[in-house]
């Protein structure tokens, strides 16, 4: 059935206009001023609202066995909260152990999403070691359409990579034309903070913090980028949480570095005080890279206005309050993460734009065509445009409400943001041309939700010449 958007604000990364949108079947086929419809067009009346380009979340944990748990999402519940939130893609983390297949984990990952899933979504392939039956599974999975790695710098003995696997890794990804995301922390030096402060009796929430400094960020970051340049890779450090990174990667990219930044919504808001809360509360807030001292706020929101930070992501994992309390006695088995699909459009829109410290336009940019562009789904994501997918999500500025874990849609206990204003939120949220969400209810179908397939689109380096032109 055909729908028309009517007389919104179409606000996209680049401008800003009144206007009509008309979608058949999954397609926007026509915008324009008073657009007329056949006959059995459904219409909703943008009048007053914005009208964006659905949000793409580029980091998301839903299937997560890790911290010897699971993260406590299904596709179904997550896809929910992503669309209520206006996230109309998401791409989620493929994480294997080290032990485990690559393929096998693929295939798995594969399985859960499929038919579970209300909005459309990718991946991401964690590498977590790198030998030549690994090696023949990639370049399979690259084949299948997912166009992107993950390597994780942190957690010694279970996703942790060496220098020698990361080095093959991004060689990989440089002759597939592949971007790698990594977590950039040194699995090592916070491997024995961690056991310096235990053996001190220093067990709470607030010890996370000290075990993984900003320092170790720091050296995983510049290490990450020193890997990149060696190898003429494409490289994306995902939730970057502090100055000090920041800097090691802006620094990367002015000496030619292709590097790219993402900072997910809890580092923008929260800040280290969160973690150092007594009990329970505290640990709601552990994730890693751990919340920072409040000094790196600021720091973060003018990169990110800056366009320094490419993407604003959620890094999504939620683990209940049962699960947090595995690691009452030692903050070393707190399971890392904190929730945020449902918020992170609407907190980054009454924190940033609202604010006056983001434009609307690099909200667009960063929370949908960045990360659209950057992972191979442009121009059928991350825009508004006639030939494009019509997700497409009409919000209401006027729309008050406080963030809260009653009603929320995503399968946890507790939100992170408790108690946060808001001054807006999705009304009406569409993916490929259906209606999901109405009036800030889930109304759509379950299993819409398709994988999507990316091709390649970092061309292979010759690395020598590139490392003579630097050297040169
Ligand atoms: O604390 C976090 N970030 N948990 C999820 C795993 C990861 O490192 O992304
Ligand atoms: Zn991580
Ligand atoms: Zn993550």
């Amino acid at each position: 059935m055909a729908l028309l958007i009517k007389g919104g604000e179409i606000v996209t990364a680049e401008s800003r206009s009144r206007g009509d949108i008309f979608i058949e079947d999954e397609t926007i086929t026509r915008i324009g001023l008073d657009l007329t419809a056949p006959p059995g067009t459904e219409v909703i009346d943008a009048t007053g609202k914005l009208v964006f380009p659905g949000f793409i979340d580029p980091h998301v944990h839903i299937h997560l066995p890790f911290m010897a748990t699971f993260a406590k999402d299904t596709h179904a519940t997550a896809s929910k909260a992503a669309l209520i939130g206006g996230t109309t893609t998401f791409i989620e983390m493929c994480c294997p152990s080290r032990n485990e297949d690559a393929l096998d984990g693929y295939n798995t990952w594969k399985h859960k999403a499929e038919g579970n899933s209300a909005c459309d979504y990718a991946f991401h392939m964690a590498v977590t070691c790198f030998d030549s039956k690994t090696e023949a599974h990639l370049r399979e999975i690259v084949r299948d359409g997912t166009a992107s790695f993950k390597v994780f710098l942190a957690y010694k003995n279970f996703f942790a990579v060496n220098d020698e696997e990361l080095f093959h890794t991004l060689r990989l990804a440089a002759e597939l034309g592949v971007i790698t995301t990594a977590h950039c922390e040194n699995a090592e030096l916070v491997s024995q903070l961690q056991q310096l402060l235990l053996a001190e009796g220093k067990t709470g929430p607030e010890w996370h913090e000290p075990s993984r400094p900003e320092a170790v960020e720091a050296e995983g970051t510049s290490r990450f980028a020193t890997f990149l340049e060696q190898t003429g890779a494409t490289g994306y450090v995902v939730h970057l949480s502090c100055a000090p990174a920041l800097r090691a990667a802006v620094e990367a990219r002015l000496r030619g570095v292709k590097i790219h930044i993402e900072s997910v919504l809890p580092h923008f808001l929260l800040d280290k005080s969160y973690a150092e809360r007594l009990g329970v509360e505290g640990m709601k807030h552990v994730m890693s890279p751990p919340l920072r001292d409040k000094r790196n706020l600021p720091a973060l929101w003018s990169a990110l206005q800056a366009g320094l930070i490419d993407t604003v992501g959620t890094d999504h994992c939620p683990f209940d309050i049962e699960q947090k309390l595995l690691g009452t006695n030692n903050f070393t088995q707190i399971p890392n993460g904190i929730p945020g699909i449902e918020d992170r459009v609407n907190l980054m829109y009454t924190f940033g734009v609202k604010r006056g410290v983001l434009d609307i336009h690099r909200l667009v940019d960063a929370l949908s065509t960045r990360p659209a562009k950057l992972f191979g789904l442009f121009p059928r994501k991350g825009t508004i445009a006639v030939g494009a997918d019509a997700d497409l999500v009409v919000y209401d500025p006027t729309y008050r409400g406080t963030i809260s874990a009653a009603g929320q849609a995503s399968n946890n206990d507790y939100n992170g943001f408790e108690g946060f204003a808001i001054e807006g939120r999705p009304s009406h949220v569409t993916v490929r041309g259906k209606v999901q969400v109405r009036d800030g209810v889930f109304v759509g179908e379950p299993g819409r939700g398709r994988m999507i397939r990316r091709q390649p689109q970092y061309s292979a380096q010759n690395v020598t010449e590139e490392v003579a032109t630097h050297a040169g």
